[in-house]
């Protein structure tokens, strides 16, 4: 928690109440959104008062009062202070991001994944983005590769609006082709066996959805960024977990694959994980 922030609080809260809040909230652009635990549910206004202190640019704090759930995977939020809004714009590396947060999933603590992804892009690669919600990893890769073309698939109808307005704003729209529908249905009509590289981050239908990543890519192999939640116990590897588990249902394929890469995204939950895997589809 920013040391400001922190000091603050420190009047108002017991130092075992301030560990509580710590990595409790997101700013994305001008709004905070924040989480405050159950027990300390009474102290939301100071915590959005604090926070448009430390802040200067803030002008919204919304409270999180459910998980992220759904097919479009949407939380809801209850206004706390400042202007009465849901839509903002988010900059990540000289890209913009215009965003409803209530309509549309976005998470801002992504930042170094996309930019892992978009390090990798090769020359002239054609990409198919299976679920990009509002376009970050697209423009991100648009704007930081040399992507010959991003194909972009979300289910959200409100999402693909906001991606469609991202990629004039961030005037990419020669690379960047959006597409609104179910990610299996696009491929299967549109996309087949044209991809070098395939993401599916959306951890909730990855395993269902990885025969579309196979078909989507190019007869010559190349790579899929595939995400999965994961449990672990104390002496189990939850990356290992999720490459057995994937490495299973390839072998179906009669491929050959390695996974090249694999990294704990974020921690969920008591031993739960989000974990990316790279794996490299061999020709
Ligand atoms: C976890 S979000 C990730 C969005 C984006 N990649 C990002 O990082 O901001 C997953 C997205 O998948 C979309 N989605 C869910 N089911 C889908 C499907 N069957 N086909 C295509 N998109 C889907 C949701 O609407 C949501 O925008």
């Amino acid at each position: 928690m920013r040391k400001s922030l922190k000091a603050v609080l420190e009047n108002r809260l017991e130092p075992s109440e301030l560990k509580l809040l710590y990595r409790s909230y997101d700013i994305v652009g001008d709004i905070a959104i924040i989480r405050v635990p159950e027990t300390l549910k009474q102290y939301s206004d100071h915590i959005a008062e604090a926070i448009m202190q430390t802040y200067k640019r803030i002008k919204t704090v919304l409270r999180q009062v459910s998980p992220v759930t759904s097919d479009y995977r949407l939380r809801e939020l209850e206004w706390v202070t400042g202007e009465r809004k849901t839509e903002t714009v988010h900059k990540e590396h000289d890209c913009i991001f215009k965003i409803d947060l209530k309509r549309c999933y976005f998470s801002p603590r992504l930042v170094y994944e996309r930019m892992r992804i978009a390090q990798q892009i090769q020359l002239d690669e054609t990409v198919v983005n299976m679920f990009a919600g509002v376009g970050c990893y697209s423009i991100l890769i648009a704007k930081h590769s040399r992507a010959e073309k991003i194909y972009s698939i979300d289910t959200n109808p409100i999402a693909v609006r906001y991606m469609r307005e991202n990629i004039k704003l961030n005037k990419v729209g020669e690379q960047v082709v959006s597409f609104q529908g179910d990610a299996k249905t696009v491929v299967e009509e549109k996309l087949q066996n044209i991809a070098d590289r395939v993401l599916m981050p959306l951890p909730e239908k990855a395993y269902k959805y990885l025969d579309y990543a196979m078909l989507t890519l190019k007869p010559t192999g190349g790579w899929i960024h595939y995400y999965d939640f994961e449990h672990a116990g104390k002496h189990e590897n939850p990356i290992e977990k999720v490459e057995a588990r994937v490495a299973k249902k390839l072998q179906n394929f009669g491929v050959s694959f390695e996974t090249s890469f694999g990294r704990v995204v974020r921690t969920i939950g008591p031993r739960w994980f989000q974990i990316v895997v790279d794996i490299r589809i061999l020709p």
